[in-house]
């Protein structure tokens, strides 16, 4: 059986080519945390993701079409046809990606509330004075990073992102990835999961602009329990918190090699990703692809 063409090797996911229009997405059970990647998978989390992106490309459809072709099995081609992709694997039509991340931001926190306690600033823009830590925005607030091919990404305003893509094509972006954001948070919401803020991929397919990649993944995304949200208190997440308290409790300095994950770590991560996924959007994770 001929093989797919390996096209790129993330640090979670690979891309294979299908034909010229088309690539197959596989999530891998790998789990990276502190932009570290670890040894032990986490039994089920590709399929979680894959399971998400679905889910959340259909619930966004009046918004922007996406990538995704099908995550059945039958419609891949043979070669793609393999048990252990099944659930995991998404047939997609190739894009011309945006050199873009398409960050929305709806609470302040991570890389962004670093920038505002040192400068008073979110990607170069000034907030109000005063905010804390985890606190909502007055409104959900597009926020552009660079992709970089090598080491972080770096934040940029608005205005640099047009420079990159052209005004016509940044105003699109950002209308797609807020008008997406809002509509997810207020589903989530109603679900008790706060968006703190997400990350987008967009690119054009035939000359109209899509989303691609992952959509509002545990991955691409912060997901905050409602029932835990204080401002001004680093919040918890919903999915690598397990991760996160067992390695910094080892007193690791989170760079590479990175400490082994326990059997009770890995239990309780899958577990969080599964209820992310059970949680945001009211499905069973029983009944996806790939569980037998
Ligand atoms: N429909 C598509 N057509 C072309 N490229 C795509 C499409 N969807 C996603 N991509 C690209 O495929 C890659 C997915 O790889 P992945 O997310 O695993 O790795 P990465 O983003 O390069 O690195 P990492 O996420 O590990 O930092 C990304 O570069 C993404 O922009
Ligand atoms: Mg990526």
């Amino acid at each position: 059986m001929n093989e797919l063409e390996l096209l790129h090797s993330g640090k979670v996911r690979e891309m294979y080519v299908v034909d010229e229009r088309h690539l197959l997405m596989v999530a891998s059970d790998r789990i990276s945390a502190f932009d570290v990647v670890f040894n032990e998978p986490i039994p089920d989390k590709g399929r979680v993701l894959s399971a998400m992106t679905v889910w959340w490309a259909d619930y966004l459809k009046s918004i922007a079409p996406t990538h995704l072709v099908s995550s059945n099995p039958v419609d891949f081609p043979e070669a793609a046809k393999r048990p252990d992709w099944a659930g995991r694997a998404l047939l997609v039509r190739r894009a011309e990606m945006l050199p873009l991340e398409c960050i929305v931001r709806g609470y302040i926190t991570g890389s962004a509330w670093k920038e505002y306690q040192s400068s008073g600033t979110m990607h170069g823009t000034p907030l109000p004075e005063g905010l804390a830590e985890a606190q909502q925005l007055p409104e959900p607030v597009f926020t552009p990073s660079t992709k970089a091919t090598e080491g972080h990404d770096i934040n940029i305003s608005y205005d640099e992102a047009i420079e990159i893509v052209g005004v016509e094509l940044a105003e699109k972006a950002r209308s797609i990835s807020i008008n997406a954001y809002r509509l997810a948070s207020e589903h989530a919401a109603k679900n008790g999961v706060i968006i703190a803020d997400t990350k987008f991929e967009l690119g054009v397919v035939d000359g109209e602009l899509v989303i691609a990649d992952e959509l509002l993944t545990p991955d691409s995304s912060r997901f905050w329990p409602a029932e835990n949200w204080t401002p001004g208190v680093t919040p918890v997440s919903l999915d690598k918190q397990p991760v996160r308290d067992a390695t910094e409790a080892t007193g690791w300095d989170k760079s590479p090699p990175p400490p082994p994950l326990a059997e009770e770590t890995i239990r309780a991560t899958r577990d969080r990703y599964v209820e992310a996924y059970e949680r945001i959007t009211g499905e069973s994770f029983d009944n996806w692809i790939g569980n037998s």
